[in-house]
């Protein structure tokens, strides 16, 4: 059994920590979370390690982030679960702030976006998301000042938004993206799965299936409308509600007609009852 992962919720305390392992000459590793973790945030604390000596975790279920009739109030939360997890991945440190903590009375202040971030996908659908998630990452980033910090891929939209504020800003933090870790059925690992229906977890699966489907059709040269469309269709008769289902430049995220134009990213967005699953995968041979 390992040590127990230390908890702190001050940003003094993240602060002075990080201060004392600098001073070793250690180099610190950020993974932001915002908890319920599973196999995938898990990949990320290793991702980390292999870039850092230290890593530290921080769960934070951002309110800045949900929209007016979001998951906010029933989104997971499962501090003690995970603070187990993060043991046993050695984590170093889990920074587990309070709403006051990040947002004090008087807080006003928000991260204004472009580019990645109205590529028109998921701000179409959330347009107060990314400003959310920009002003608390790049909050997170001054509080830690870490070396490097690594985000998931299956948000590749929100890793965008994310690399690019940071070069942006001029944050020093190197801002890392790691792999969608699958379960064996091909779905995304997320939080949200938890809320999905016995038959709808049996349906969610076909949303990798289509999205391989289509990338497959693309790969071996059809019409990128023709096979996205199809895989919308195809999903739409399996019961989701498709949000968007994309062709975008993985580095720009703007519309391509080919594959000649550079790599290429299917993106999608779609709802089960009342679950919404993202997801994304290259096109690539
Ligand atoms: O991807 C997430 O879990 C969140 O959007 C993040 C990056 C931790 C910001 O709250």
């Amino acid at each position: 059994m390992n040590a127990k992962t230390p908890i702190v919720g001050a940003v003094d305390e993240l602060r002075r920590y990080v201060r004392a392992r600098r001073a070793a000459g250690e180099r610190i590793g950020l993974v932001p979370t915002m908890g319920a973790l599973h196999a995938g945030h898990l990949s990320l604390v290793d991702a980390a390690r292999q870039a850092a000596d230290r890593v530290i975790v921080t769960i934070f279920v951002n309110p800045a982030q949900f929209g007016p009739n979001e998951d906010f109030a029933r989104y997971p939360r499962t501090l003690a679960a995970d603070v187990e997890k993060l043991c046993s991945v050695a984590a170093d440190l889990v920074f587990a702030p309070s709403v006051d903590e990040i947002y004090p009375p008087g807080f006003s202040t928000k991260v204004v976006l472009e580019g990645p971030a109205t590529a028109d996908l998921e701000d179409r659908f959330r347009p107060t998301h990314f400003s959310g998630v920009a002003t608390v990452v790049t909050k997170l980033l001054n509080q830690a000042q870490a070396d490097v910090a690594v985000f998931g891929e299956k948000d590749y939209q929100q890793l965008l938004v994310i690399k690019r504020l940071a070069r942006d800003l001029d944050i020093a933090t190197e801002i890392l993206g790691a792999p969608t870790l699958r379960e064996a059925d091909g779905l995304a690992m997320s939080s949200r799965n938890v809320y999905l229906s016995r038959e709808d977890r049996e349906r969610a699966k076909q949303l990798h299936g289509e999205m391989s489907e289509a990338a497959r059709h693309i790969l071996k040269g059809e019409n990128i409308g023709a096979a996205t469309g199809a895989a919308r269709d195809a999903l739409t008769v399996a019961g989701f509600e498709v949000d968007y289902l994309e062709a975008r430049h993985a580095e720009t995220l703007a519309p391509v007609s080919s594959l000649a134009g550079g790599p290429m990213r299917l993106l999608v967005a779609a709802k089960l009852g009342a679950t919404r699953l993202i997801d994304n995968i290259a096109v690539q041979s």
